[in-house]
């Protein structure tokens, strides 16, 4: 029996990156994991990835900054597999880059419905569930610029730093009734530039390349992150080898918080 056998999770956001990675590792672990997304095509390819190897799953169309589908998708997963026992906020948007007093008010509001209202309403829809149980475990995706302070990135990191004190709220809440709630801080993970290079021109993807190594040799592991070394701890922490964890903010990023050289090139 495999570690997550018998539980269902939920993943925003996983049609890509490290939302499918996350998918695709809790399924691994056993669980039957609802894929959603913004993206069908992108989702569906996930589903197939899992059911392909012997896992269980489903896809929901999920905004998940409007209310509606964010109660539709937890209701569609409680629907097809009868229970909801991990949810993974992952799900999330980088914004357009610029100084404060440049940012447009509605580009604001967006990042902050994707990133922060995405992931209160999940929760919201989730939780009466997990209350029912008097057992649940929510990892909530929020990035190192919920920490530290990146350039011309107001909206972003405003929005990351909102999901790691809502992170620590929600587990003081719900501690008592078993539910457990930690983030996963992410550096430079090597996510979005295979699945765009195809609609770049070669100065972009030159370019996008020279970031990469930029921010490669700025953390003390030298290298990007990938994916699958962020859904590991998500699996973790969905798993009750982390059942005295609550309320935790752990950084995965090859150790660059910990340098000064730190901030420019990564989200
Ligand atoms: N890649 C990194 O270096 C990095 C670093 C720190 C934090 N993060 C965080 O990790 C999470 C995943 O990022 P990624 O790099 O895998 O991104 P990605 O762009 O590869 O994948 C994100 C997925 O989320 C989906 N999505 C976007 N808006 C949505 C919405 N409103 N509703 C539902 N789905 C939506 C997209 O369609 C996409 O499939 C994000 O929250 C991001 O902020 C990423």
């Amino acid at each position: 029996m495999s570690a997550l056998t018998n539980k269902v999770a939920v993943v925003t956001g996983s049609g890509n990156g490290i939302g499918r990675a996350t998918a695709l590792a809790l399924a691994a672990a056993g669980a039957s994991v609802t894929v959603s997304d913004l993206l069908v095509d992108d989702g569906e390819r996930t589903v197939r990835e899992i059911t392909d190897l012997g896992g269980s799953a489903i896809f929901v169309e999920t905004d998940v900054a409007l209310a509606d589908q964010a109660e539709n998708l937890i209701a569609a997963t409680v629907s097809a597999f009868g229970r909801l026992d991990i949810l993974v906020n992952n799900a999330g948007t980088g914004g357009t880059s610029g100084r404060l007093h440049e940012l447009d008010p509605a580009e604001f509001d967006r990042v902050i419905n994707v990133n922060l209202r995405g992931t209160f309403l999940c929760s919201k829809y989730a939780l009466p569930h997990f209350l029912t149980q008097r057992d649940g475990r929510i990892i909530n995706i929020a990035s190192t610029y919920g920490i530290v302070a990146a350039p011309e990135a107001a909206a972003y990191c405003a929005s990351k730093a909102g999901i790691i004190h809502l992170t620590r709220q929600m587990a003081v809440d719900y501690g008592p009734d078993r539910i457990r709630v930690n983030a996963i801080c992410p550096g430079y993970i090597d996510t979005s530039l295979g699945r765009r290079a195809s609609s770049m021109s070669v100065l972009e993807i030159v370019a996008a390349s020279a970031r990469r190594e930029k921010a490669a040799g700025m953390q003390p592991l030298g290298r990007q992150g990938l994916p699958a070394e962020v859904a590991s701890v998500a699996v973790f922490l969905a798993g009750d080898g982390a059942s005295f964890m609550t309320g935790s903010i752990l950084t995965v990023d090859g150790g660059c918080t910990t340098t000064f050289n730190y901030g420019e090139a990564s989200n």
